[in-house]
């Protein structure tokens, strides 16, 4: 399995994943403001990826004789949606308000790190038993080894059902409008020999109508108490199709992307990106250049659509307290 994310003693290693799937290219992070720059720009995403990065971006910060305070207050901003972000960063605050020293600190981080690896591997197995076999897997965005530390989430169940022979097929979204689906999901799970079709966004509804799918699973980036959750724009759509056709729809997690402080969806901060994701593909414009554009990263859908939420601790069903 590739490794998205590596700690060297000194600085970060990450795969740069704006460069995927033409390159794949491992750019060194030395500073905060490297950490900043990659999390602000997706060179590195999903929301256990971002919660660790950020964890070795305090120690970074550290290294570099900077106020871990403001180090953490700057880190926070940079992708709201995401609760891994904000909660490794509480916990990287206890060890500094305890006066912790570096080797504390550096400890903190990689064990923030090894606690998301082994969790993705358990879910994997606990995903096992809602996949059918002959599974049809529809999924959204990317959750695999270019959003966690480890296996993934959503994928990692599917890499998981894979190694048990029950995988016919995953159909990947493209996921619009920065293709995490085509350019990422598709590249790992080649590499990994799982057999995948790229579909687009709006082939979801007749994927399912027809039969082509028999079980979509999905990430998350923040569940609130009642299960409502939110997710790379475009779930919320599969989820209601999935109800409609009567498909098991699943969500994969670690359970540090629960928030059980915000009761339920309405609360949930939603990233809204740059206009030029959508107006342009590559350097070129499919627009006008001055067309309006309202561009949210995520999308919350409610906690009654999901049948399970796949966890390193089973599957679980809100509340979540
Ligand atoms: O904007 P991204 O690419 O960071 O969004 C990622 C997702 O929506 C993933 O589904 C989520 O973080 C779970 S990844 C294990």
């Amino acid at each position: 399995m590739l490794k998205s994310v590596e700690w060297t003693g000194n600085y970060l290693v990450i795969v740069d994943q704006t460069k995927l799937p033409e390159k794949l290219e491992y750019i060194e992070l030395h500073t905060v403001s490297d950490v900043q720059d990659a999390i602000v720009n997706m060179k590195v995403r999903g929301a256990p990826l971002i919660g660790v990065v950020a964890a070795y971006g305090v120690l970074l910060g550290v290294l570099e004789g900077r106020n871990p305070y403001m180090v953490i207050e700057q880190l926070k901003k940079t992708r709201p949606t995401a609760v891994n972000l904000e909660k490794v960063l509480d916990e990287m605050q206890v060890v500094i308000d305890e006066g912790g020293d570096l080797t504390e600190i550096e400890n903190r981080a990689r064990e923030i790190e090894r606690r998301e690896v082994e969790a993705t591997y358990r879910i994997g197995l606990v995903g096992l038993d809602v996949v059918p076999d002959n599974a049809r897997i529809l999924t959204i965005c990317n959750t695999g080894v270019f959003a966690t530390p480890g296996i993934g989430t959503a994928l990692g169940v599917i890499y998981k059902a894979h190694e048990a022979g029950k995988v016919e097929m995953v159909y990947a979204l493209e996921t619009r409008p920065v293709l995490q689906g085509a350019r990422l999901t598709v590249f790992e799970l080649m590499e990994n020999g799982v057999d995948v079709t790229l579909v687009v966004d709006s082939m979801a509804g007749i994927l399912m109508a027809r039969n082509y799918v028999n079980l979509v699973i999905v990430g998350a980036d923040r569940v609130a108490a009642n299960g409502d959750f939110a997710n790379k724009i475009g779930t919320l759509n599969l989820a209601v199709l999935a109800r409609h056709f009567k498909i098991p729809f699943f969500v994969a997690l670690p359970t540090s992307t629960i928030d059980p402080n915000i009761e339920n969806g309405e609360n949930i901060p939603l990233e809204e990106r740059p206009e030029d994701e959508v107006k342009k593909i590559g350097d070129r414009y499919i627009t006008r250049p001055d067309a309006k554009v309202f561009n949210l990263a995520f999308d919350v859908t409610p906690g009654e659509f999901v049948h399970g939420f796949i966890t390193e601790k089973g599957i679980l069903t809100p509340p979540f307290k």
